[in-house]
């Protein structure tokens, strides 16, 4: 019997849009997906969604690094975040952005609501100010040494050498990493979310089945020191929302960002025409489910549920909160090669290993979990290839080239089919309670069953045997069809192995096994194809080294006997050019076609960068280029100069862009 169909709301964290996504990033979204994928293959009514976390400074000074507006930055980012999730197979239901109008209108909305109900406090705060780039700093721009320890170059938050923490005006001799300048103190007026009044609220919420044991455990820590009030205002200049009774002052990406899930739920109603009061409203009957990584907990599950609870709305049903990533059991690291994006692995690996893998490490509770490349190809070799896609790949041929594809009319074996079939509720319980590791041991175990089974029956000696063909038809026909109840445990891990087996049992999309399955029994498969290839470890070497590879550092020093004077570097007329028109070249897999402007006059260039940048992300943007090369005539046209860019190639490749205020025609010194 199905249990009562329900109703859920699921999020992953919305990862900033300042940078690609990486191996440790997909821990969350895997384990988010597995499960979403979990509770709708059982029937309920389960929605994921997401977006792109938009806001803030990082992201501002970037685009202005880039030349580039904040909102082609985030842009160019969203696309590629969704392209990498879709390979992954992370199944969204809406993915949206922070910088939406739904978001801006919600923001607004709620911070009235707060505003009203007296949770908004104006308060004369002093902070460090960079007086050439006219801008308050964050904490991380600011560099100093350690008021306590004295140690240099410290960040504005805390010391990493004496692990002091203090108020970035503490610091000595302060220096602003946006501009190199001296900060200086000065006064401005924030607006403050008082916390400090849902200290009870929270401490009777904490206490109510929402969280984690070990979550609970940190949370009662901070509550017995004491909730501070939450700055949520930032001064212009600053990327995000400007607050609506406050001219020149911005909400705090951290206050928009989670309402950023409301905003993707609520785009998604809209497209799906779902009742958004249903998991919304203070009488919300549906549930509510955050996956985050232990890092954002304060922010989930105190500033966040007070402030739904502040503004009249529901709570979440629960928060899930993960470790980190480790690598070899280190941290991830950009020296060691380790900081592995996700397109470099896709460039390489099969993103179904990696989901197979998490799964497997993956509990319910706060760990760390560490992906060891032996172990994973170890892991994914033994359990995916030769245990499970082996069952099919012993089974099949005999099928297809003996009996046209047509399986037995009866399991010679209906009670190992059962027990298959028995499992299916205690299975279902693992992956409800995030023990995605405990489930795939599971499964494994049966699937050492099924091996065992065509191992004591032989199905390669029936087939030289003659008079054994209805034994050997029937032993193949118990082997798939315990190959395709595998398969139905596995959909939420491995939705790309379950189509394709799909595909190939010729059956119609199956969902969770239980009471009312069937065996298939007379029925036509297809061909078998191998359906996932072994892990080869030269892959792996090959994308540790394009890791560490777009990640390497400035080469070394040239010897003295290969310097240049001042003349030769002289005789370079560098110059600020602006693109106004990018377009890809007929016939060249490498090359776009660029067309530049140097204030009085223009230029085309042929730039060998289309793997990296997509055209229409191009045009507004500033680049350098060398303005006094030999014009060169190429396949496809002339080129009259070239862009200056940074990195290996292909698509690590990265244009130079000059800093804002720079004009097209400005020679670069
Ligand atoms: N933008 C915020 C979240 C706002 S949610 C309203 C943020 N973004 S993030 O890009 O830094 O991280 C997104 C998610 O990925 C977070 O849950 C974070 O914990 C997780 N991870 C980032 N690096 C990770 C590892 N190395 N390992 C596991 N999870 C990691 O935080
Ligand atoms: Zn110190």
């Amino acid at each position: 019997m199905q249990a009562l169909r329900r109703r859920l709301l699921v999020t992953s964290a919305l990862p900033y849009a300042n940078g690609p996504i990486h191996l440790g990033h997909l821990v969350e979204y895997i384990q988010t997906d597995i499960w979403v994928r979990y509770h709708k293959l059982r029937g309920h009514e389960c929605w994921y969604v997401c977006a792109d976390d938009t806001h803030g400074t990082p992201i501002m000074l970037r685009a202005q690094q880039e030349g580039i507006l904040p909102e082609q930055l985030i842009e160019h980012i969203g696309a590629e975040h969704r392209a990498d999730f879709a390979e992954f197979d992370i199944g969204f239901d809406c993915y949206y952005s922070t910088h939406s109008p739904e978001n801006r209108e919600l923001a607004e909305w709620m911070y009235r609501r707060l505003k009203e109900a007296g949770y908004i406090e104006k308060r004369t705060i002093v902070q460090l100010y960079d007086p050439v780039k006219k801008m308050f700093l964050p904490d991380r721009f600011i560099r100093g040494e350690c008021p306590r320890c004295g140690a240099k170059d410290q960040y504005g938050d805390n010391c990493e050498v004496c692990g002091a923490t203090y108020s970035p005006t503490e610091l000595r001799n302060p220096v602003s990493m946006v501009s190199g300048a001296r900060p200086v103190e000065k006064e401005t007026e924030h607006y403050f979310f008082t916390l400090s009044k849902f200290q009870e609220f929270l401490r009777e919420w904490v206490h109510q089945g929402h969280l984690q044991p070990e979550v609970v455990h940190k949370v009662d820590e901070w509550l017995k020191a004491g909730l501070r009030d939450w700055d949520i205002t930032r001064d212009a200049p600053y990327f995000g929302f400007e607050i609506p009774d406050a001219p020149g002052k911005f909400f705090y990406v951290w206050l928009d960002a989670p309402i950023g899930y409301i905003a993707s739920f609520k785009r998604l109603c809209q497209e799906r025409g779902l009742d958004f009061q249903e998991y919304f409203g203070s009488q919300a009957s549906a549930e509510l489910y955050h996956f985050i990584g232990k890092d954002i907990v304060y922010f989930h599950v105190l500033f966040w549920p007070a402030m739904l609870h502040g503004a009249g709305l529901r709570t979440p049903s629960a928060v899930f909160a993960h470790g980190f990533l480790t690598i070899d059991g280190a941290k991830m690291s950009k020296s060691r090669g380790t900081f592995i994006q996700a397109r470099t692995y896709l460039n390489h690996l099969d993103p179904q290993y990696l989901r197979y893998y998490f799964a497997a490490k993956l509990g319910p509770g706060v760990d760390d979990i560490d992906l060891n490349f032996d172990d994973f190809c170890q892991r994914v070799n033994a359990d995916l290839v030769g245990k499970v896609v082996n069952i099919a790949s012993r089974c099949a041929g005999f099928i297809t080239q003996r009996f046209a594809g047509r399986l037995a009319e009866a399991l010679p074996d209906p009670d190992l089919f059962q027990r298959f079939l028995a499992a299916a509720e205690g299975i279902a319980e693992l992956y409800e309670s995030r023990e995605f590791g405990k489930a795939m041991r599971e499964i494994m175990a049966l699937a050492d069953l099924a091996n065992q089974y065509i191992d004591a029956k032989k199905p390669w000696v029936l087939a030289k045997e003659p008079g054994k063909e209805p034994e050997l038809q029937a032993v193949c026909t118990q082997g798939l069809n315990l190959y395709r109840l595998l398969i139905g445990y596995l959909k939420p891990t491995l939705p790309r192995l379950a189509r394709d087996s799909e595909a190939f049992l010729n059956l119609y999309e199956q969902s969770w096994p239980g009471a009312s399955t069937q065996p298939l029994l007379g029925h036509k498969i297809q061909e078998f194809k191998p359906l996932i290839r072994r892990v080869d470890p030269d892959r792996i070497a090959a994308m540790l080294a394009a890791s560490r590879e777009s990640l390497a550092g400035p080469p070394e020093n040239p010897k003295t006997s290969e310097l240049i004077d001042y003349a030769d570097f002289a005789r370079l007329d560098l110059r600020v050019a602006r693109i106004v028109q990018a377009e890809v070249v007929e016939g060249s897999d490498k090359l776009l076609k660029l067309l530049l402007d140097l204030g009085d006059e223009t230029r085309t260039v042929f730039a060998g960068i289309k793997e990296a940048y997509a055209p229409e992300t191009l045009p507004g943007r500033l680049v350098v280029m060398v303005a006094n090369l030999k014009p060169r005539k190429m396949r496809f046209g002339v080129s009259e100069g070239m862009v200056l860019a940074a990195g290996p190639g292909g698509k690590e490749i990265f244009l130079i862009a000059p800093d804002i205020g720079a004009q097209p025609g400005m020679p670069v010194k």
